[in-house]
Formats: C-alpha cells, structure tokens, sequence
C-alpha cells in the first residue's frame, strides 16, 4: 500500500473530452500517459489526411512512452474516442520510478515486446491478407484482448465504430460495411446495430488464415 501511495504521487490525472487530441506525431513528448477510464487511438496521419490506426488503448494501458525512453519525438499522435480519465507521468517522475521500481521497466519491455508482435502481425496482413481475413483478424484479437479484461463490448458500446474499423485495417468505411456484411452472411458473426457478436471463432479464425 504504501508503494502505491508512493507511486500513485508521480501521477497527475487529467480528465478529457471525446476526441481530444493528446498529442501530434513529430512534436517533442516528455509524458507517459496510463488510461484509467475511457479509451484512446494512436494512429499516423498521410499528407492526403487519410489515417491509419496503429492501435486502441482501453483502462490499464499505456502509451506515450517511446518519445520518453528515446527521449525523442512522439512516433504517432493519439486521440481520446471517448471522455477519458488519463494519469500523466512526466520524465522526472518516470526516472524517479524507474530507479526505485526497476521491474516497471522489465514490465515495459515485455509490454513493447507484444506491440511489436502485434505491428509484424499487421504488416504480414497488409502484404499477404485481403479485408475479410484482415477483418477477420481484428474482430478475434479484439475478443482475445476483452477476454483478458479488455471491454470488447467496446464496438456494441460505440466505442469502436466502423470509421475507426476501418482505419484499423486500413480499408474504406464500406468496405468494412460489406464485409461485415460477408461475414453475417457466412453464419461467421451477427450485427446488431453497432455490435459485432462473434458466432463462430473457429471459421472466423479460418478465414483469418486464409491468404489472398
Ligand atoms: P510515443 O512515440 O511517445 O507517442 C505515440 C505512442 O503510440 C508511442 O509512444 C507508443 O506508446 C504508441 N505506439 C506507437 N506505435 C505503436 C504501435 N505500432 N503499436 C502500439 N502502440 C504504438
């Protein structure tokens, strides 16, 4: 407890409306940010204003750290999807944590380690995957992610709507629209409004195998 009192000190929380934009790719960055409630995208911007959604962050994830550990430019920007609660680490109080809690490095890596399994997951299915494996794909990590206490109920709840499925994949909003539909149609998932529900993991996962 008194470790958590501690540590809970370094933190500043900051309250945010839907679709603010925390910070831009490119510019310096000194904050760490761990989501406490509400949820958040990072996503990279083309000059053509077209984006791509790198990843989704829900309560009890972080972001924000590469800029601090490189002490560099922040690699993508993030917006909140919703009203968000964040804790803000600044980098005095990262190193003070660091130095007496090195675990949380350990722990960090560990969690850099997955994004980057993630992200070589992403670039196979840019190169080898056509949108329904690829949609395929995102529902399942997303139910895994919720399944490990993440809210999946997030697209029934609008949380994710198909514009953020979309930049997810990379693909138009009607694409994503019809293959959806694809989806339904196969007995694979049923739509119900905003929600996605999973009907069949196994198919989905064997068209999420399938290569073009
Ligand atoms: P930073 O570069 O400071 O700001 C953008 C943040 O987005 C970055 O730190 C990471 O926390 C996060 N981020 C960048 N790229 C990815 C990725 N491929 N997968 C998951 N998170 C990422």
């Amino acid at each position: 407890e008194e470790a958590v009192a501690w540590v809970a000190e370094l933190f500043r929380e900051r309250r945010f409306p839907r679709h603010t934009l925390l910070f831009v790719e490119g510019e310096p960055g000194d904050h760490l940010y761990v989501v406490r409630r509400g949820s958040v995208r990072v996503f990279r911007s083309a000059v053509s204003g077209r984006e791509k959604i790198l990843d989704l962050f829900w309560p009890g994830d972080f972001f924000g750290e590469m800029a601090l550990l490189e002490g560099g430019t922040r690699s993508a920007s993030a917006e909140t999807l919703e009203e968000s609660v964040l804790l803000l680490l600044d980098r005095p109080g990262f190193e003070r944590l660091t130095t007496r809690y090195p675990e949380v490095l350990v722990r960090i890596s560990r969690v850099l380690s997955q994004r980057l399994r993630r992200a070589n997951v992403q670039i196979e299915d840019l190169v080898f995957r056509d949108c329904r494996s690829r949609l395929a794909r995102t529902l399942l990590d997303l139910t895994a992610r919720s399944a490990s206490g993440k809210p999946w109920g997030t697209v029934a709840e609008d949380r994710i709507s198909k514009h953020e499925l979309a930049s997810l994949l990379g693909v138009s909003r009607e694409t994503v629209s019809r293959t959806l539909m694809w989806l339904q149609e196969q007995g694979l998932v049923r739509l119900e409004g905003r929600r996605v529900v999973v009907l069949d993991a196994a198919r989905l996962a064997a068209v999420a195998h399938s290569t073009r």
